[in-house]
């Protein structure tokens, strides 16, 4: 749906800055749409496939944020990082102050496939158990891969203040010491417990797909990040 706002707020919208600082740096002239620059900040502008230029930098107005990233190790989930730097240094400051947030967490020492967004009921459509988007995970195991840990991830482990045993939605061995397994659930360390449950020790973790999202098809190396189409959140569904 097209929408009008002034630029100030166009660009205060996309995490440039305070109303006020925007209006400044529209003042400078620092602003131009189509090739012209536009120093008005009341002037009003249709946000519809919008594209703009400030400090020669071009963007494209988005009214929210889908990103995909690939998290490397060492990168912590949470908004307020304490041991490690947080998600959000890897990606351009403006989407900080617009309130861009991981959707779930992943382990700081998780690499892989990580969404980030400042769509409210995005965030929770995806966070929520309801929905059951399956996760796919590469871990790398300390003993070898035996038919017994795949069967038993496959039958379900018990872990600690869990009400009831939690399975694998599939799982299977795809090297000596690695396993793809899928899960529905997003429990704290889930991958790492069920695996320490089942006897073995998850070493090294990878999240290569969300629903039918694969990180291989993004194409993104680690530390790299890209805006989601439409039709790619559409592949983020449980089938
Ligand atoms: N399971 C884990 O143990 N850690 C993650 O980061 C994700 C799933």
């Amino acid at each position: 749906m097209s929408k009008k706002l002034s630029l100030d707020k166009i660009l205060q919208s996309q995490g440039f800055g305070t109303r006020k600082w925007c209006a400044e740096v529209i003042a400078d002239g620092e602003v131009s749409i189509n090739g012209s620059v536009v120093d008005d900040s009341r002037v009003s502008i249709d946000t519809d496939g919008l594209q703009f230029t400030i400090f020669d930098e071009l963007w494209t107005y988005h009214e929210h944020v889908y990103i995909a990233l690939n998290k490397p190790a060492n990168y912590e989930c949470s908004r307020k990082a304490s041991h490690h730097p947080g998600v959000l240094k890897l990606l351009p400051e403006q989407f900080d102050r617009r309130d861009v947030q991981p959707v779930g967490r992943l382990d700081h020492d998780t690499r892989g496939l990580l969404l980030m967004s400042d769509d409210g009921p995005f965030i929770h459509r995806q966070s929520s158990p309801k929905y059951h988007v399956p996760k796919i995970y590469v871990a790398t195991t300390h003993a070898a891969v035996s038919d017994e840990l795949v069967a038993a991830l496959l039958h379900g482990v018990q872990l600690n203040d869990e009400p009831a045993p939690l399975a694998a939605v599939s799982c299977r061995r795809v090297g000596e010491y690695q396993i793809e397994i899928v899960l529905a659930e997003g429990k704290y360390h889930q991958v790492k417990r069920m695996l320490a449950a089942a006897g073995n020790h998850c070493v090294a973790l990878q999240r290569a797909q969300i629903g039918k999202l694969t990180l291989t098809e993004l194409g993104l190396a680690e530390g790299d990040w890209c805006y989601l189409s439409a039709a790619q959140r559409a592949l983020l569904v449980a089938d």
